[in-house]
Parts: structure tokens; sequence; C-alpha cells
């Protein structure tokens, strides 16, 4: 069976007309899956041109074929404006950044140090939080993360709910990682690297682990992982405010964060309680996320079906803002698209509009 660095490794000659530069280090293939011997894999596009497409299938086609791989899917995308912008801008820096990150893959980090958590990693950190489990925090979590990798930032997951790990099923990762030279490498899916416990319990088997070795594992999942270059991390909290929430904020004490809510009154209140302890530690609040926020009846008009005004309520108490109100209401995805996931919007609905918006505010937030 192929790896996803074979199958980068086996692309490396492929050019990308605009820029001149290898699709490879562009970024610009993204998504690799293998499965069953098939290789799903995203080429974005910097020209919308069916001549490119053409050439790149023959190309791609034809650099696996030597790998032994017969059964390839492509999906093409063209890049978007925030990508394209977000591309030019690293050519620009490109001579600089290219000799610090040799710099700093020279220098092998001390043993025991994580360097994604120092602070000249530049790496942020966004811890999604909740009173509550079932109030959608891991859905927001998905999504945030896929809207940020859309505007063309590097994204990573960490799913920190080590008992109620959900991320890896969300987003439709059946996948586990490889090892490579000791070091875990993260899963790539939509253009967001994931880690996740659930990728290392056999077949869903209870946790039965205890502090200390959660903690562990949640410092492993710093340390023993190849990150790469990464603009955001968002880490999905367990629910509440119990062992591994405190650990997280302990461990990470620059991460920002995100409380999710329903808009029910009751849940807010609950919700106030993660607000307060990430204040406690003197996180600070990125915003409010209300989820289930209401469902939009078939006349267009709004039914506010568990409540209103929650979201708001518990902004103001907590001096933050209110993100968005994310509306009820399943992805339009089917297990039969190369890249299903049951819990990602997709860019063009109305949903994913709403988490890009959310996406672009936090851009805005933390480079202030
Ligand atoms: N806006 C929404 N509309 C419909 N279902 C949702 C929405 N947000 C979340 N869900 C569903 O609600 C359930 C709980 O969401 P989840 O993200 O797992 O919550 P948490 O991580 O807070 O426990 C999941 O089945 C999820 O698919
Ligand atoms: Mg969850």
């Amino acid at each position: 069976m192929v790896t996803k660095e074979q199958v980068l490794e086996s692309l490396q000659h492929i050019f990308d007309k605009t820029y001149n530069r290898r699709l490879v280090e562009l970024g610009l293939i993204r998504d690799i899956m293998l499965k069953d011997g098939r290789v799903n894999l995203t080429v974005v596009l910097t020209e919308d041109s069916e001549a490119l497409k053409g050439q790149y299938r023959q190309d791609v086609e034809e650099a696996l074929k030597k790998l032994g791989v017969q059964d390839v899917h492509i999906r093409y995308r063209v890049i978007s404006d925030a990508e394209r912008s977000e591309t030019e801008r690293k050519l620009q820096q490109g001579e600089s950044s290219d000799k610090q990150h040799k710099h700093q893959t020279t220098h092998a980090p001390a043993p025991g140090t994580s360097p994604i958590l120092s602070p000249e990693s530049g790496v942020q950190f966004i811890a999604i939080a909740s009173g509550k489990g079932g109030v959608g925090k891991s859905t927001v979590t998905v999504n945030v993360a896929a809207a940020l990798a859309r505007q063309g930032k590097k994204v990573g997951i960490i799913d920190a709910d080590i008992y109620g790990f959900s991320v890896p099923d969300m987003m439709g990762i059946e996948e586990r990682p490889q090892v490579v030279d000791n070091r875990i490498l993260p899963i790539e899916r939509f253009g967001v690297k994931v880690i996740s416990m659930g990728f290392f319990v056999e077949d869903n088997a209870p946790i039965i682990w205890r502090g200390p070795m959660l903690g562990k594992m949640l410092r492993n999942f710093f340390s023993e992982v190849e990150w790469g270059e990464l603009d955001y991390m968002i880490l999905d909290l367990p629910p509440g405010t119990g062992d591994v929430a405190l650990d997280v904020h302990q461990m990470i004490p620059q991460s920002k964060e995100i409380v999710v809510t329903t808009p029910h009154a009751t849940a807010a209140f609950v919700a106030a309680r993660a607000g307060a302890m990430a204040l406690h530690t003197n996180h600070e609040l990125l915003g409010i996320i209300e989820n289930m926020s209401y469902y939009t009846e078939s006349s267009g008009e709004k039914a506010y079906i568990f409540g209103r005004g929650g979201g708001a309520k518990l902004a103001e108490e907590l001096h933050t803002d209110l993100l968005a109100q994310i509306p009820l209401g399943a992805p339009d995805n089917h297990p039969s698209e190369a890249e299903y996931s049951p819990s990602v919007y997709k860019a063009e609905s109305e949903t994913g509009h709403i988490y890009d918006e959310v996406a672009r505010n936090i851009i805005d937030k933390l480079s202030r």
C-alpha cells in the first residue's frame, strides 16, 4: 500500500503554470485519501481551464501508475480569491520563510518540548468549548476549521475530547495516521490536518485511562505529531469544565476560546461556566457561536424551536461578541461523493456561508 508521502513525492514534477512553481510546493494538491488501493485527491486550479484539468489528470495518473495505483479519483476546485492572495503573499515572503523553516527543522527540538506550543511558532490556538455535550461543539470545530482552510489558511484540529472523540467520523475520515521516523502524520481532510484519540482506539473500545495518562496523550498530540507549518490550531475541548479542559487551558496559555451554546436560556447558563473558566485561566474569548438557532420553514420563515436569545445573552454576560447564529439542518452531503463528510457543510450552502463569515471574522480579530 502506498503512503500519502509517496503520492506527494511522485507528483513533485507537476508545475502550476500561473506561478511556475510545483503544485505540491504551493500546497495545491489537497485532501489525499487512500482507500482500498484507490487514491482520491483534490487539485486546486489557479486557472479554470478544461485543458489544464486534462493535462493534470494525465500527469497525475501517469505518476501514480508508476506507484502501482490504477484507480485515481481527482477532484478539481478553482482557487478562491483569499487562497490566491495568501499564496501570493507567501511567494513574496518565500525566500525568507523558506530559510527560516529549514533552520527550524535542522535543529531537533529539545526532548519533551513541543515546537508548536512555543510562542515563536506563530500558531494561533483556538479552543472550542461548551457547557455541556450535544450543543454542536464538534460540528462547529470541524466547520470553523474547514472554513479557515477555504480562506487559504493552514489549519490543524486536535480532537481533545478524548473520551467523546467524534471528529474523524464527522469529517468522514476512515484512514489511520501513518508513522514516519517515529513521528505521527496527521490525516488531511478538506485541507485540515486532524489528530484524534479515535485514530488510536481499536474498534471504538471504551477508554479507561485516567488523569495522568490522558494528560500525556494530549501532550503527545503536540509533541509526537508532525504538524508542519500551521496558521491555526483548533481544539475540540471536552464539554464542561473537567480535568481535560483544565489541562488544555494550562498547557496552552496563549489559546483563545470560542464558546458554543444553543439558544435555550438553560444551555446558555451552563455555557457561561465554560466561558468563566476561560476567563479565569486568562484565555481571551473570541466570541460565542449560537448553534441550532432556528429552523427555516419552507415558507422562508424562521422558527425558533429551541428558544431565543441565549447566545446574545451569553455574549453580553461574558463581554464578548456573538460570532454567528447557525440554523438547524444537517449538511446536504451524500455518501456517494468522493469526499463525503456527514458534518462539514459545503462552501456554497447557506450554513457554509455563515461559517465563512465566522472564519473571516476570526482572521480579522486575530490579526489585529
Ligand atoms: N446546526 C445543526 N443542525 C442540525 N444538527 C446539528 C447541528 N449542529 C449539530 N448537530 C447535530 O447534533 C449532534 C451533536 O452535535 P456535536 O457537534 O456532536 O455536539 P457536541 O460536540 O457539543 O457534543 C450531532 O449529531 C450533530 O450532527
Ligand atoms: Mg463533541
